[in-house]
Order: structure tokens, then sequence, then C-alpha cells
């Protein structure tokens, strides 16, 4: 997809790797300048500098289950850009993040669930969602537009054997989302929800997800799975989408059912 986003500001969290990198390379390459959001590690600086050859990128070091370092990472922003055009919430953590989540080599039974695994992974992938989003719409409230993309997985996952609490945590994100898509629009705020459509090739993924898709000859989707939508939906002709859950597999359908140019 071909566009100008020059004087667009974006804040990607979960940038360091997989989808989100992928997402703030293609916004970069459009003209975008991008705050690229994760925790302060040297992943971040790496994925910053790497994606400093595609254009105007800074560094937001940021724990999303941090309420204090989300905080200052909005004022970091805010510093930065001055307005912010557009958000997306994107970091997340797998199923197997968990300490004790799969130490028997199979999916874990409710009673062998560690809580601290459990609180962990909600803690990032639901109330992460709803730190940053309360401390970065402020800003581009104040400016009377924005719009804000909430990463998502596919319906099926959220209630699949063996995605506890992985599936739920996405699922109460994405409701947090359609109820934004309500509330947001008398600030001129828009909220649409994407995911890819199926396993992406991504830091989430395990070595052995990967042996088990190749021997059943299936295939990942690749990380940039997404670039079209989240190009398309920073575009001008996005401007008034709201409300929407777009799988980026099926972005090209979406479009045409929606009468979008893909
Ligand atoms: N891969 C898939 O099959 C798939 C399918 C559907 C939806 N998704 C969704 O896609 C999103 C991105 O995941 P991915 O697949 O691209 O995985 P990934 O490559 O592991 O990337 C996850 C990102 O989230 C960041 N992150 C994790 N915990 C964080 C925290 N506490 N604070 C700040 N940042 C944190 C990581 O950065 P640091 O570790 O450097 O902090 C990393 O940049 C997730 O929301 C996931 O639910 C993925």
């Amino acid at each position: 997809m071909k566009i100008n986003l020059s004087g667009f500001h974006v804040l990607i969290t979960g940038a360091s790797s997989g989808l989100g990198f992928e997402m703030a390379k293609a916004l970069l390459q459009a003209g975008a300048a991008v705050g690229a959001a994760a925790r302060p590690t040297k992943r971040l600086e790496a994925a910053c500098e790497k994606l400093s050859a595609y254009g105007e990128v800074f560094p937001v070091p940021m724990d999303v289950r941090d309420e204090a370092s989300v905080r200052q990472a909005a004022e970091k922003v805010r510093e930065k850009f001055g307005h912010l055009d557009m958000l997306v919430n994107n970091a997340g953590v797998g199923n197997n993040v968990g300490a004790g989540m799969n130490e028997k080599g199979e999916t874990p039974q409710i009673f062998d669930i560690p809580t601290e695994a459990f609180t962990n992974i909600v803690e990032t992938n639901f109330t992460g969602y709803f730190l940053v989003t309360k401390y970065f719409v402020p800003m581009m409230a104040e400016a009377g537009k924005g719009r804000l993309v909430y990463v998502s997985t596919s319906d099926g996952t959220m209630k699949m054997k063996g995605q506890i609490p992985y599936g739920p945590a996405r699922a109460a994100a994405e409701a947090m989302a359609f109820i934004l898509a309500q509330e947001l629009p008398r600030y001129g705020l828009t909220v649409n929800v994407i995911c890819p459509g199926g396993a992406t090739d991504t830091g989430m993924c395990t070595e052995e997800m990967r042996e088990f898709f190749k021997k059943s000859g299936r295939t990942m989707l690749p990380p940039s799975v997404m670039n079209d939508t989240i190009l398309f939906l920073a575009s001008p002709e996005a401007e008034k989408v709201n409300g929407e859950k777009i799988v980026a597999k099926e972005f090209e359908a979406w479009c045409r059912e929606k009468g979008f140019r893909a």
C-alpha cells in the first residue's frame, strides 16, 4: 500500500519484536514518525537501531504492567511529539512465557496453572492495554483527533482449549476496544481491532510450535501480515472507520466488502 504519512505521529507498544516491529517499519517507510515502545532492555535499543534505517524513530521504554512506567512514557511522547495521531496497543505475551505453564509438555489443566503466570499474562495483555490507553488518550483527545488500534487474536483462539489465560485476556482487551469505540468518538477518536488471522511467526512462537507446523505441512503467517492493514488505518481513507475488527490475512476481502480500495 502506497501512502504518504509524513507528519503523522505513531506510538506502537511491543515494537521490539514480531508484529510490532514490522508495523513500525512499514509506518516509518511510509514517512510516519514512530515512538517504539517495549520494556527497557537492549532488545528495544537494537530494534530502534534497525528501525532508524527506515525513518524517524525513537525508543519509548515502558513496561505496560507498571502504571508509573506507562505514565512516564506518555509524558515522554507528549514532549517529543506534541500530539499523537495513532496509538497501537500491541504488546503481549503468550502462554509460553509463564513459568510452569507447560512443564508437563502438554496443555496445563486449570488446577495446574500457576497463579503468578496467569496474573502476569492478564496484566500484560489486558491491564496493559488499559493503562496504555488511559495515559495516551488524553493527548489525542486534547487535539480532538486520533486513531486507536488494538492488536488482538482470532475469535477462535479466545475460547480454544489450552488458551487460558491468553485467550480470555485477549477477549477482554477486545471487548474494551469495542466499548471505547462507542465512548471515544465524542473526543474525535476512533478505535479499531486488528488481528493476523492465524499463528504468526514471531517471538511468541516456540520451536515446538514451528516444528509442529512444519510436520503437519502448515505454514505460519509472516510477521509482516499486519502491514497493509495498519497503513490503511493510518490513511486519510480510514478517518471515519470505527468499531471494526479486521483480520489482516483477509484485509483485501474486508476492503471489498466495505467498499474501500485495498
Ligand atoms: N504471533 C501470533 O501468532 C499472534 C496471533 C494473534 C495475535 N497476536 C498478538 O500480537 C501481538 C504482538 O505479539 P507478537 O506475536 O509480535 O509477539 P512478540 O514477537 O513476542 O512481541 C511481543 C512484544 O510485546 C512486548 N512486551 C511483552 N511484554 C511487555 C511488557 N510487560 N511491557 C512492554 N512490552 C512488552 C515485547 O517487548 P519486550 O519483551 O522487548 O519488552 C515485544 O516487543 C500480541 O498482542 C499478541 O497477542 C500474535
